[in-house]
């Protein structure tokens, strides 16, 4: 989606560009191509080993200024140190990169046996997906795989992770991907692993309160005409980044039974995609991944 980002994100070719989830810097380095010489770039990322493969990266990127470790949902706490009063773009890419999923030291994947970590700013301390697995209760366990895989076998899954570490602790990829085989079988296996990991994911790192945390941070972010782009890759982060637009660009909230506005509410956003934008066919066909990324834009109105 880098072209529809560049394309839609842009407003002031000098302005000032914020990546709340920087990655290895793909998404600066598109924009660097489209911005002019005076134009600023800074980047966050709760993984040092991402801000440090950043600032690797981008060393030629003569409007790259800097990145930071951070929890996006923490973004007022480290942005005095960019000395930008107010940026013209931010955006957010929302949950994993590749590079975090193919490691297989970090657990991310069922494809490689690893500890069951999971984390993404392992440095910060914090539960992994292990400590979760065999300490929750059965009926949290069934919540978060429900909630956050959106997997219809939460209950038996569940249920089978209980079980299971009754016997022994579950302390890697291959024990739970070994559990979610013996319970989901057939041709809806690997979608059942592919919602398990995602859930437990979303889990440690609080991927939900952190993404609510932080839109309203970033609209305070913004200079007007600014605009916010985020790409979600579930529905759940989706429906949350719609809903947020949809509210905050409402003008009078008054209950509809009120003969006159007496609120005085103002619009702050202004949805810049009507609908989602969805990867083109071709680069869903390159990358797998980009299959479910869905981006929405949406401008910060003077009031
Ligand atoms: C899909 S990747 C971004 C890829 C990036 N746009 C690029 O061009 O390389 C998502 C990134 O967001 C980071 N991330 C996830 N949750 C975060 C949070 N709460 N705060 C900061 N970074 C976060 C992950 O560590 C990961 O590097």
């Amino acid at each position: 989606m880098t072209a529809e980002v560049v394309a839609q994100l842009i407003t002031d070719s000098e302005g000032a560009y914020l990546d709340l989830t920087v990655g290895m810097g793909g998404h600066l380095r598109a924009l660097s191509q489209a911005l002019g010489q005076s134009a600023r770039l800074y980047g966050v990322d709760r993984d040092a080993e991402a801000v440090t493969a950043t600032l690797q990266n981008l060393k030629d990127v003569h409007q790259f200024r800097t990145a930071v470790t951070v929890n996006y949902a923490e973004i007022d706490t480290v942005v005095d140190q960019f000395g930008e009063r107010a940026f013209d773009g931010i955006l957010l890419d929302l949950g994993l990169s590749s590079r975090q999923l193919d490691d297989p030291e970090r657990g991310f994947s069922f494809r490689h046996d690893s500890p069951l970590d999971m984390r993404f700013d392992p440095d910060a301390g914090g539960r992994t997906a292990a400590d979760l697995i065999n300490a929750l209760e059965e009926k949290e366990l069934s919540g978060i795989i429900r909630r956050f895989g959106e997997e219809r076998n939460a209950a038996r899954l569940a249920r089978a992770i209980v079980m299971e570490r009754q016997q022994r602790m579950i302390l890697t990829t291959a024990d739970l991907t070994a559990i979610v085989r013996d319970t989901v079988r057939g041709q809806y296996q690997v979608k059942s692993l592919a919602r398990v990991f995602q859930a437990f994911r979303i889990a440690v790192n609080g991927e939900l309160d952190a993404l609510e945390t932080v839109l309203p941070k970033a609209l305070n972010l913004l200079n007007p005409g600014g605009r916010l782009g985020v790409i979600a890759y579930h529905s759940l982060e989706d429906r949350l980044v719609k809903r947020f637009i949809q509210d905050r660009s409402k003008g009078c909230i008054c209950p509809r039974e009120f003969p006159a506005c007496v609120c005085n509410h103002k619009p702050e956003l202004r949805a810049i995609t009507r609908r989602v934008i969805k990867p083109q066919e071709s680069e869903q066909q390159a990358n797998p991944r980009a299959r479910s990324a869905r981006l929405r834009v949406a401008e910060k109105l003077a009031v």
